[in-house]
């Protein structure tokens, strides 16, 4: 299974292993891709995952959750992206760039944070501004401006951030969002955010496929859970969702309980409660656990820092689950002993 290509849409895949976004905080200021951002990509790719979901990059410098993350704001920023994009498909992945708007989560220290409502993420950041209605369309213009670049660079999907309590997360949460206009106050208004970055980027880039990460539980009473994120994804689908990446928590600064698998259950359940394709993970580390999520019924599985750990992970699980996969032909001495 873990082996079996996958498509949604657009997107074929030649197995169901994900790298995850994962931040390397390892753009300068200008947020410009580097010879890091390169070898780190085109490593994994050559590693032999299916789909890469570049880092959360940034739609505005102000939006980045530190000023080394990188950015996709300006036209200059987008030829050292290519250069990445060329290398992974060269080397046999597909991949997609996760789309960021960190709101009170920024710690861009020159510039001021938003938010839904002015409230805090921790004593440890500062007291985000509440976005005025104007302020929130200038922002969704900016998703659909930097997915347009994204599909300019040719990425093979969009990923819009909307977990982990960044900006659309906070708009989400009943935790952080305590506005009582048309983006606050029940389901529908807290929605409403993701709903306008999701069809605006579909007016954007009509051909590429739109996969958006949630947390499915916030972790913490009065927050949200994985059925109150149903409701809300069921609400907003039809503007263009292709595929969901459930993810969880980081909306407070409360910790789950974490174990193999742990996020699995609520892949499951937003898989079955929006009719939407899933890619659900979280402490995969193994071989056979991967083949068995994917033999639940999640979709695509993916493998965060075992994947910084060992880039090369999914030769050895093909290895280990007995599959024939191609190899690169300066590698074949290395795929049997
Ligand atoms: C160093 C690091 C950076 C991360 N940055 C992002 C990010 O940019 N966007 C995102 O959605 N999740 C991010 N995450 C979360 C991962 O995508 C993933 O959900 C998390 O590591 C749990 O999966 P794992 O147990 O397989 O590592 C990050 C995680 C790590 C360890």
């Amino acid at each position: 299974m873990l082996f079996s290509p996958f498509t949604a849409k657009s997107l074929t895949l030649k197995n169901r292993i994900v790298m995850p976004p994962m931040c390397t905080y390892s753009a300068g200021r200008d947020g410009l891709a580097n010879d890091w951002h390169y070898i780190h990509y085109a490593t994994r790719a050559v590693g032999g995952v299916g789909l890469i979901i570049q880092e959360a990059t940034g739609v505005e410098d102000g939006g980045r959750i530190t000023a080394r993350d990188l950015g996709l704001w300006h036209d200059g920023q987008l030829e050292p992206l290519a250069r990445i994009v060329a290398a992974v498909r060269q080397y046999g992945a597909k991949i997609a760039i996760q789309l960021n708007h960190a709101g009170r989560k920024s710690e861009v220290e020159y510039l001021e944070p938003v938010a839904p409502s002015p409230i805090p993420f921790s004593d440890k950041y500062r007291t985000p501004h509440e976005l005025t209605a104007a302020a929130i369309a200038a922002i969704v213009g900016r998703f659909a401006a930097a997915a347009r670049r994204a599909a300019a660079v040719g990425y093979d999907a969009v990923e819009i951030h909307a977990a982990h309590g960044y900006l659309i997360s906070q708009f989400l949460s009943p935790l952080s969002n305590k506005r009582d206009d048309d983006y606050g106050g029940s389901p529908a208004g807290r929605a409403r955010l993701l709903g306008e970055v999701v069809a605006a980027v579909r007016a954007a880039v009509p051909a590429l496929p739109i996969i958006v990460r949630v947390s499915a539980s916030d972790w913490e009473p009065g927050g949200n859970t994985p059925e109150a994120m149903a409701e809300m994804l069921n609400l907003v689908k039809g503007q263009g969702i292709d595929l969901l990446h459930v993810s969880s928590g980081a909306v407070t600064p409360a910790v789950p309980r974490a174990f193999p698998g742990y996020q699995i259950p609520f892949a499951l359940t937003l898989k079955e409660k929006t009719g939407l394709p899933v890619i659900g993970g979280g402490l995969i580390t193994d071989p056979i656990q991967a083949e068995q999520v994917v033999k639940t019924g999640v979709d695509l599985v993916f493998l965060g820092r075992e994947l910084l750990r060992s880039p090369y992970w999914p030769r050895k699980a093909a290895f280990v689950l007995g599959e024939e996969t191609d190899w690169p032909e300066p590698y074949l001495r290395g795929k049997f002993l």
